[in-house]
């Protein structure tokens, strides 16, 4: 055997930095605001199909007016289609139109277009830049936000990616008004998951305005992307990698995750997150560590955006606590068999011990807290 070393030296990493901008009327705005970012020869839309007709004719109209070569490619809208199979048809298409390493990828949908664009340009010949512009309120407030990009398995949600960060974020509100309300609603949730864990101030503006909300009230909606997208930094940027803090931004999602896998994938992601917020909201009440007001004030917030315990009651009633607490097993922040927790201390805190964000929770407390809503 010969054994060589190798000593390699890797390109150095350099600090990453880059705006988002949230605003109205932005999509106008593009092709200047792209004119202020890396200097490339093209840029090509990746979108959805719903999205394509919505928006994404215009934005290449947009580009053209610019004197900017823009193309579009799309996939059919939908979580099924964020796969290994959509990768390789959007890399091949760009491959067919002779896109260099001096292209840009302009990420333009949802949270499935952001996650599936974002892996293309991580993966194009070895990683290409590209912007966000997301167009759903989940993907302004959560998923556009972070560099995590990748694609689903048979085997999960997920599991293949990688970390890379856009050139830049663009959120223009006004795309909004053709989002479906239950869309709304979805995004929002990750919003309000972020204010109870950490902003005690936006979560009462949201709580006295969630009519307007739902009304789609522009100011109101900037307002609550840029906080929300303010805070997820924080987190980030703190914890790029999950080691402890950025936990946080997964709290309601141990059960979140579980109803969502169990009701196999018939519920919006958001959905999922807000009835976890319910069931690990009442686990942190029957540790102690959250008081029985601020229990029943999360419970209020969520019931103005129709996250219910009456609704939550139905669905955990078709599954049995044993196969919930298997499922939360497989979640990622089970570690060698035990699952951590975040705990909310009050509205606008977590708790958080020796520096640690996750905290182990006896089966018997979260068979309780499941019996609480199905009783
Ligand atoms: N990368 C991350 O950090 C991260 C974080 C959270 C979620 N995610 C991922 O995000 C995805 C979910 O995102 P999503 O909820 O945006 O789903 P989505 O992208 O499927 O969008 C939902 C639906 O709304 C449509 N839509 C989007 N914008 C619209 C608009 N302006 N007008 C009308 N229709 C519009 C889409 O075409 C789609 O049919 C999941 O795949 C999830 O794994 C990623
Ligand atoms: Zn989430």
């Amino acid at each position: 055997m010969n054994t060589l070393s190798i000593n390699a030296k890797l390109p150095q990493q350099k600090a990453i930095e880059y705006q988002a901008h949230i605003g109205t009327g932005l999509l106008k705005q593009i092709p200047n605001l792209l004119k202020t970012l890396t200097p490339v020869a093209r840029y090509v839309i990746i979108t959805d199909s719903t999205i394509k007709n919505i928006l994404g004719v215009r934005l290449v109209k947009e580009l053209k007016k610019a004197s900017l070569e823009a193309d579009i490619v799309t996939f059919s809208a939908g979580e099924k289609n964020k796969n290994e199979a959509t990768h390789s048809k959007l890399t091949h298409a760009m491959l067919q139109k002779k896109c260099g390493r001096d292209t840009m990828i302009l990420a333009l949908g949802g949270g499935v277009v952001g996650d599936m664009a974002g892996y293309v340009a991580a993966t194009y010949m070895r990683g290409i830049p590209y912007v966000h512009i997301p167009t759903s309120f989940l993907a302004m407030v959560d998923s556009s936000i972070g560099g995590k990009v990748g694609v689903d398995t048979k085997f999960g949600k997920n599991l293949i990616g990688a970390f890379w960060h856009p050139e830049a974020v663009i959120i223009d509100i006004d795309c909004l008004k053709k989002l479906p309300q239950e869309q709304l609603i979805n995004g929002l949730m990750e919003s309000i998951k972020i204010f109870l864990t950490s902003d005690a101030k936006t979560l009462e503006v949201v709580e006295n305005n969630w009519k307007k909300i739902l009304k789609k009230d522009s100011t109101l909606l900037q307002k609550i992307v840029a906080r929300s997208i303010e805070l997820k930094i924080g987190v980030v940027t703190r914890d790029e990698h999950e080691a402890n803090e950025r936990m946080v931004v997964n709290w309601g999602h141990t059960i979140g995750h579980t109803i969502e896998h169990l009701s196999n994938f018939s519920f919006g992601h958001g959905y999922c997150v807000g009835y976890g917020i319910l069931v690990e909201s009442k686990i942190a009440e029957l540790m102690g560590v959250l008081s029985t007001e601020d229990f029943e004030k999360v419970c209020e917030t969520m019931q103005g955006f129709g996250i219910t315990k009456i609704a939550l009651k139905a669905i955990l009633k078709k599954f049995s606590t044993q196969a919930i607490i298997k499922q939360t097993l497989i979640d990622k922040k089970a570690r060698s068999g035990k699952v951590k927790y975040v705990l909310l201390e009050k509205i606008g805190a977590v708790k958080i011990t020796k520096e640690m964000f996750g905290h182990e929770v006896d089966k018997k407390i979260v068979t309780k807290a499941l019996t609480y809503f199905t009783k």
